[in-house]
């Protein structure tokens, strides 16, 4: 425990605390407007235009609480794969009617560009609230302040093309079959075909979930396997608590991060599968920072972002039905957080987290689709059913903190308990915690973490007992002006099933292996620990 101060930097201490929300925890008001100002690109400089929201009335005190309007209908989401040509057109309008306005209208809060700036304004540190940068991602405001977002745009659409049921695609990429850019956004000089996507998705290509702009050498069906496995493990194995699964509290201000299971994975790897490679040599007027999808401020200038968010959305109404503590957050500091829209009317108005928890109240609801991974749930023992002797490795106590991992590197760790009952396993979750984490939040960067791996891994093959999850990061900076580069993150893997997967359950220490997979060379651990928490 001492050896952490060594790398106490950026992070302070909030690392160390993400599953134990503080009691004087307040919630993050809605965005100070007057002091919506230029936003920094993520790894580069300032974007090239405001992304601020259209003048707003002077009095922006003004501004009412939304409340749902009385519904007749459900809008209904379908898988984007699934969808016929009546809707394609439909949709195709109704985005071509959105840009349209860019041009008769540009300072329409409606238009096709305002509407993506809502996404830069909100994670390209447009807003200051007292003198702290607002950031949607990276904490448990990732769900709700996306759903709010993709409620507005879809109602907008509807009513530009005069359908009050009206619905959003959704991209099922948790499912084989939907693994691939949806057709529809591959039709060159429709309004949904974005010309600064990455080529590589045009050929129908299938997408690897835990890829980071690397070709992978695999088979397809491995790839689809793969890709289950990881959506089993984000949604069931590592997500069994609330605040695994959205992600940590928010603290206004700080650059902490501790993204939920799916925010990491897979949505950060669609928005880099999507997105262009970055290329700041690239000539003037051809993307060089990911763009589109592949940098927050440019994501919503692709048509397909709203599709990829909308399975993102479906995923915490499918993990509410996965049983055990996965419920909704109830702390009042969730609930009463705040966002700023406008709808459909051009109206201006505030949200509030507790008013989005419920997508059928909202108005709308997904058509269901196959969810595989839940029967995903790796069950090849790589280490033929063998415990390995922790002697042979030297204890984390010996080798953290560690201040750069390009080779694999396994210790031993003490678990808090052992023989745990049924009983206490309920109560609290085993959770291995990898807090200060730190590393250049220009790079990608992404690790795998394994226990009682042996040499007989096989890292590309994610169907191993021994597979606990991964740490992932999109490039990304905190805020305009800083130049250390240095980001300051925790992970945090459930463990409890992998434990009992493994033969570990009366073990008291256990092997644990860190295996780089992307951008680690630089990268550094303070500390590791197991920790028993109620959710
Ligand atoms: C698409 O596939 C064809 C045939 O395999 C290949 O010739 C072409 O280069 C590919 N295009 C891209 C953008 O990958
Ligand atoms: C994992 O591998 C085992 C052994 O090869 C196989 O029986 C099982 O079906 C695989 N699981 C998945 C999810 O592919
Ligand atoms: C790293 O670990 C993986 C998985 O255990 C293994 O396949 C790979 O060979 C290891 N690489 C090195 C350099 O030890």
């Amino acid at each position: 425990m001492l050896k952490r101060n060594v790398l106490l930097g950026l992070g302070g201490l909030y690392g160390a605390a993400n599953l134990a929300p503080l009691a004087t925890a307040a919630p993050s008001p809605p965005p100070d407007f007057k002091t919506c100002s230029k936003t920094t690109i993520t790894n580069g400089p300032e974007v090239p235009y405001s992304c601020c929201p259209p003048p707003l009335p002077k009095d922006t005190s003004t501004i009412p609480y939304y409340k749902l309007p009385p519904m007749n209908k459900l809008r209904i989401r379908s898988p984007a794969h699934l969808v016929d040509e009546e809707y394609i057109a439909k949709y195709n309008l109704a985005i071509s009617q959105m840009k349209d306005l860019d041009k008769t209208d540009p300072l329409n809060p409606l238009g096709f560009k305002q509407q993506a700036n809502i996404h830069c304004a909100y994670c390209n540190d447009a807003y200051a609230i007292d003198g702290k940068v607002l950031q949607v991602h990276n904490s448990w405001l990732f769900f709700p302040f996306h759903r709010w977002y993709l409620y507005f745009y879809e109602r907008i659409l509807g009513k530009l093309i005069d359908d009050p049921t009206f619905a959003l695609p959704y991209w099922n990429w948790d499912n084989p079959k939907g693994m691939r850019l949806p057709p529809m956004f591959d039709r060159e000089g429709t309004s949904l075909y974005d010309e600064r996507c990455n080529p590589q998705v045009r050929n129908r290509t299938v997408m690897d979930l835990g890829t980071f702009g690397d070709k992978v050498d695999t088979t397809e069906l491995l790839l689809q396997t793969n890709n289950l496995i990881l959506m089993y493990r984000q949604m069931v194995t590592n997500a069994p608590c609330p605040l695994l699964f959205f992600g940590a509290r928010y603290v206004l201000g700080t650059n902490i991060e501790a993204p939920g299971t799916i925010e990491k994975i897979p949505h950060i790897p669609v928005h880099i599968w999507t997105g262009t490679v970055p290329e700041l040599n690239a000539p003037e007027g051809k993307p060089k920072y990911g763009e589109d999808m592949g940098n927050f401020y440019s994501a919503g200038l692709d048509p397909v972002f709203y599709c990829h968010h909308g399975n993102v959305d479906r995923m915490w109404n499918e993990w509410k039905t996965l049983g055990g503590k996965r419920k909704d957050l109830t702390q009042p500091e969730w609930l009463n957080s705040e966002f700023f829209f406008y709808d459909e009317n051009k109206n201006p108005y505030l949200v509030k987290i507790g008013d989005c928890l419920d997508t059928k109240k909202m108005g709308y609801d997904y058509a269901s689709s196959p969810t595989p991974w839940r029967k995903f749930k790796p069950n090849k023992k790589s280490s033929a059913g063998k415990v390995l002797d922790t002697s042979l490795v030297p204890p984390a106590s010996k080798i953290f903190p560690i201040f750069k991992l390009d080779v694999n590197i396994s210790f031993s760790l003490d678990r808090p308990a052992s023989s745990r009952t049924q009983v206490e396993k309920d109560n609290k979750e085993e959770i291995l915690t990898f807090n200060f984490i730190k590393y250049d939040n220009r790079e990608y960067v992404r690790f795998d973490v394994y226990l009682n791996a042996d040499k007989n891994v096989k890292p590309e093959d994610l169907n191993q007992t021994e597979y606990a999850g991964s740490y992932t990061s999109l490039p990304h900076t905190h805020k305009p002006g800083d130049d250390d580069h240095v980001s300051s993150a925790t992970l945090q893997l459930a463990i409890t099933e992998l434990l009992e997967d493994n033969g570990l359950e009366k073990k008291e220490k256990i092997v644990v292996t860190l295996v780089p997979r992307k951008g680690c060379e630089g990268l550094a651990i303070g500390c590791v620990e197991i920790m028993l928490v109620d959710c």
